[in-house]
């Protein structure tokens, strides 16, 4: 995600906000900036690419003289990679500088709002327009202004904001993105992340919600939202400054793992507005999406996996015929895409060589193209006739986590959107799934917290040789997921199987111990797969299961069973994905692996 340090000090700005900046390469950036206060205004630089170009472009910083600045790293979300969409972002008078990790929801009628005003936009952000309704607001008391702002917009963000009236002092401001602020004898300072100031101190303030700080070079001052003064303890840091770029995790996949509930919150609530589906990027009318006869879904690895439980959901709630591919076969198989025939491709980096040329094949035959992508501005994305990002951010990790549960969500929209305007879903049935999936990030974040009970029954399977993933349905598309987690980076050979068809030949492959982790968390199929349990346990198996919360009956059929929370049948990959990717770990860890990188592997996989 972004990056955003910030100092006001005794010392030149512009080096310490560099050298700070570098320690939040590893979260990944596409473009950086600088603002620094130079005694009369403030100077803005800033350019795309690498922190490199910047620090050559401010030869280190000595060109950006002064004592207070803000800097940042920007992960585009709003507007491609360029140098008027990075950050920071003036008001017209340039005398306000604002730079932002985070995503305004509101930015579009707040937009138009600050145009009818006389306004001026030279970015696609939704950062700029903070600047300028700061500006708006501001009447000599940026408190005040900061404030009135923070009312006014909806979603996330995490704030560093300089004034040119007030050099003595910079603001750092927080909802639902990470912020510090930090001290030392010499000055303070603002970071998204511990290890950009670690260097400096270990002394650092955690930044509620809603919360603004006021910096000055030898003091801060805490405020609420609405300009109450407030006192806050320091807390120490004990991390070294690796664990620190790991958010004290042993592993990104971890850290990464413990990101979904926000991930899936920040996919799903931009777009549920007024307790409707709102898919704005779509670029399709209500007609257009009536007018749907097929939908294909072409994507690789994990991504094709999403694409797989999007059948079962977009089938069974819009009723649409789905075909999901792997894209190295659908470019290759001369593919018959008919009138009426959309293409969707999935693809965290958006790189994805087979995914693209997918992509391109199916343009070539006349048909438009939707990408779920992550990366914005990479080729599919750029490519695809329309994008629905995924708001996952950076993923480090070579082994998807986070991403591959933002897919899942975009999928359950776009069924949802689908059913609703195809007449398949009524009121009733819409608004509760609505309500589920509301609880998802609730819920995920509960079983993250049961890892340890996992990583107890991880260990147990270090030694493993063979595992099998089952289930039928959905249940099918998670053990898919689920058994590409494990191998990827334990190297246990694992497989995953629609439990029905374990008997025309794999079921020949269970002996006395072999682990089968049996899926089943379809009400209507509970039955089947409960006896699909008991034909490999009768062979031997040992069975692991996964199954919804009262489900006890299962506790016939299998040795050690994972609950997992009540939601709509059609969500419960996003749940019952969370045990199998934290049981991939912990084996994976148990044994040694690299678990980041594991052999073999690219994050991105940009050749056929
Ligand atoms: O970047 P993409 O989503 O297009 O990548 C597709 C696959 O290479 C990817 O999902 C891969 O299977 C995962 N990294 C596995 O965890």
């Amino acid at each position: 995600m972004c990056g955003i340090v910030g100092y006001i000090g005794k010392h030149a700005a512009a080096p310490v906000i560099l050298e700070g900046l570098s320690r939040l390469e590893y979260r990944g950036y596409d473009s950086a900036g600088m603002a620094v206060f130079d005694g009369e205004k403030i100077q803005i630089k800033k350019s795309v690419g690498r922190l490199k170009v910047l620090e050559e472009l401010t030869h280190g910083g000595a060109t950006m003289p002064g004592s207070i600045g803000i800097g940042h790293t920007r992960w585009a979300t709003h507007g491609a990679p360029s140098d008027a969409n990075s950050h920071p972002h003036y008001n017209a008078e340039e005398t306000i500088a604002v730079v932002h990790n985070g995503i305004i929801e509101n930015y579009l009628p707040l937009k138009e709002k600050m145009i009818s005003k006389g306004y001026r936009f030279v970015s696609d952000t939704d950062t700029e327009v903070l600047a300028h309704l700061i500006d708006y607001y501001y009447k000599g008391n940026p408190l005040e202004a900061i404030t009135k702002v923070m009312h006014r917009v909806q979603g996330s963000y995490a704030l560093g904001i300089m004034f040119a009236e007030h050099p003595d002092q910079i603001f750092a401001v927080r909802k639902d993105s990470p912020l510090i602020v930090g001290q030392n004898e010499e000055g303070c300072f603002i970071a998204s992340d511990v290890p950009a100031i670690l260097k400096y101190t270990r002394k650092v303030y955690f930044i509620e919600n809603q919360e603004v700080v006021r910096l000055r070079a030898d003091h801060m001052h805490f405020y609420t939202v609405d300009e109450e003064e407030i006192t806050k303890e320091p807390v120490t840091i004990e991390w070294d400054a690796n664990a620190a770029e790991k958010g004290g995790y042993e592993h990104f996949m971890l850290k990464e793992m413990y990101e979904q509930p926000k991930t899936v919150t920040d996919t799903l609530s931009p777009r549920i507005k007024d307790q409707d589906i709102v898919i704005e990027e779509l670029g399709m009318s209500d007609e257009e999406i009536r007018a749907i006869n097929k939908i294909f879904i072409v994507a690789c690895g994990s991504a094709y996996h999403a694409g797989v439980t999007g059948k079962y959901v977009i089938e069974g709630i819009a009723r649409i015929p789905v075909e999901v591919d792997v894209a190295s076969e659908f470019r290759y198989r001369d593919p018959i895409l008919e009138e009426g025939t959309m293409v969707v491709v999935i693809s965290q980096s958006g790189e994805t060589a087979d995914t693209l040329a997918a992509l391109r094949e199916s343009q070539q035959l006349g048909h438009k193209v939707l990408g779920i992508v992550n990366v914005v501005g990479s080729s599919i994305a750029r490519e695809a006739d329309n994008v629905m990002y995924t708001w996952a951010g950076p993923e480090i990790a070579v082994a998807t986590t986070k991403a591959y549960s933002a897919q899942l969500i975009a999928l359950y929209l776009l069924a949802m959107k689908f059913g609703r305007v195809r007449g398949k879903l009524g009121d009733t049935a819409f608004h509760n799934m609505l309500e589920d999936l509301k609880r998802l990030p609730a819920q995920i974040e509960m079983l993250l917290a049961n890892k340890q009970r996992i990583q107890r029954f991880a260990n147990r399977y270090i030694g493993a040789k063979d595992v099998f993933f089952i289930g039928r349905g959905i249940d099918y598309a998670i053990s898919m997921e689920g058994s590409l987690k494990l191998k990827e980076i334990s190297y246990i050979h694992s497989e995953a199987y629609a439990a029905g068809e374990l008997k025309h030949g794999t079921i020949s492959l269970i002996e006395e111990g072999t682990l089968v982790a049996a899926v089943a968390t379809q009400d209507g199929l509970f039955k089947k797969a409960l006896s699909n349990m008991v034909e490999v346990k009768a062979r031997g198996a040992f069975v692991l299961a996964v199954t919804n919360e009262g489900n006890t009956d299962i506790e016939k059929a299998a040795d050690y069973v994972i609950y997992i929370p009540r939601t709509n049948q059609y969500f419960t990959n996003s749940l019952a994905i969370i045990p199998l990717q934290l049981f991939g770990y912990y084996v994976a860890v148990g044994k040694g692996c690299d678990v980041d990188k594991p052999r073999n592997l690219a994050k991105s996989v940009t050749v056929e």
